[in-house]
């Protein structure tokens, strides 16, 4: 148990962890593009947040969070999700009487006991967006645009935008009776969880993971099809506004998502090879929650994007990423004196900028040449007595197989020379 990580979470050792800061790179680069500014909200939130805000039916509050009492006798969970503290800080913090709308990022992670599978995860990372003060389906369409330029960005291909409107309170209510109406002769085959539903949430049913429950829902009435005048005129506006842009969508009424606070615009992107199961980026309306959380009534809608999962699509599709900087110079040092003075000068270079190395292991000569030869440095330089006394070195670049000499003044100007750093 001491020596492994706890099921469903994972290490991003160093050959993992250049792909995510190109990764968050490219979503901050995106986020910024598009007019959003970063958040960073506490990794825990008091427990009631959660509860009224993604709902007390929803897998996530039922069976999924990390709670725990602190020594203060609270109850505290870490984040399951990332819009209930943006919505939370939102209201401590008044944002909503900026100029709006407010556009919000955040990179975070999220935690959900859930059973470990395939992109499935009991930490896993989100990027995610949200925006506050503004009803138009125009905005709905530019938080769906942010989302599919990050995955072109990244060059990921094969991705399919999902949309369904979930309608508002106004029309759920009616919603809900025709559904109970339909569910109520097959309440015997569904499970335990689902009666409570059908007592409480009725729609959930529609997203109960359970098979048995699946087959009993096969034909449910659609949200879509009993949306309200509002509701459905927002619709037309999401449509409208993603041919606008050129972006193509497939409307799935049978988009649910697994938190109650959504209204209206419902949308998932998944890729070809991850299917149904492992959707990218999820997300929505939910112009209720900020009056539900105890702030001013005020419009959202947002998304989050597992970033696991992005990472894994972008090596099933064989997407090159950059790999990270190798060294520029490794000081090959032939003696104790020479390693004092090659100490010196690495800490001179990397005040230049350099990526400077030097050997720490009392390496042979050619042991330290084949360790520079693995790290991938470009120049060497080697520290002999000869050296030591002429205070001139000879820099081998081994891209170019070109040696030059040079006194021990000129080596970090020469080097950002050859680098094009100058
Ligand atoms: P969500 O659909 O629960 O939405 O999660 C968003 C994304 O996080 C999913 O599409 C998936 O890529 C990733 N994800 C979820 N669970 C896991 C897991 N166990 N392991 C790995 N990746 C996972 C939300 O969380 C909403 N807060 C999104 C939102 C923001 N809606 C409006 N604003």
């Amino acid at each position: 148990m001491l020596t492994k990580a706890p099921r469903g979470t994972k290490d991003i050792l160093p050959k993992q962890s250049y792909k995510w800061h190109y990764v968050e790179n490219a979503v901050r680069e995106i986020a910024e593009r598009f007019g959003y500014s970063e958040i960073r909200t506490p990794i825990f939130e008091h427990t009631e947040l959660f509860e009224r805000s993604i709902g007390e039916t929803t897998d996530i509050v039922g069976k999924e969070m990390y709670t725990f009492e602190d020594r203060g006798e609270r109850s505290i969970t870490l984040k399951p999700e990332g819009t209930a503290p943006v919505v939370r800080a939102l209201i401590e913090n008044k944002l909503y009487a900026d100029a709006q709308p407010t556009k919000l990022y955040y990179i975070t992670p999220i935690f959900r006991y859930e059973r470990p599978g395939a992109g499935r995860y009991r930490q896993h990372h989100q990027f995610g967006i949200e925006v506050f003060g503004a009803i138009n389906p125009a905005v709905d369409v530019e938080v769906m645009h942010l989302a599919m330029s990050v995955y072109k960005k990244l060059g990921l291909k094969n991705l399919e935008l999902r949309i369904n409107s979930v309608g508002c309170p106004k029309c759920r209510v009616k919603y809900n009776e025709l559904l109970k109406q339909f569910l109520e002769p097959k309440l015997d085959n569904l499970c335990g969880t689902c009666h409570t539903r059908y007592e409480k949430n009725p729609m959930r049913i529609i997203d109960c993971k359970n098979d048995s429950c699946q087959v009993q829902v096969e034909n449910v009435p659609l949200m879509l099809d009993n949306i309200c005048e509002e509701c459905s005129s927002h619709f037309e506006g999401v449509k409208k506004y993603l041919k606008i842009i050129g972006i193509d969508f497939v409307v799935d009424p049978k988009i649910v998502r697994g938190l109650d606070y959504y209204t209206k615009t419902a949308f998932e992107i998944l890729s070809d090879e991850q299917g149904k199961k492992g959707t990218l980026c999820g997300g929505g309306r939910y112009d209720e929650l900020v009056k539900q959380c105890g702030g001013p009534k005020t419009p959202g809608i947002g998304f989050g994007m597992g970033l696991e999962r992005l990472i894994a699509s972008l090596e099933t599709q064989g997407i090159e990423i950059p790999k990270p900087k190798q060294p520029d110079i490794f000081i090959v040092t032939m003696s104790d004196e020479a390693r004092e003075k090659g100490y010196k000068i690495i800490a001179e270079l990397r005040d230049e900028g350099i990526l400077s190395r030097i050997d720490y292991l009392d390496r042979s000569v050619k042991a330290q040449f084949k360790y520079a030869n693995k790290v991938n440095a470009r120049f060497r330089i080697i520290l002999g007595e000869e050296e030591l006394k002429n205070e001139t070195v000879t820099l081998k670049d081994s891209l170019t197989s070109i040696n030059e000499e040079l006194t021990l003044d000129e080596l970090a100007i020469k080097i950002k020379e050859k680098l094009g750093r100058a």
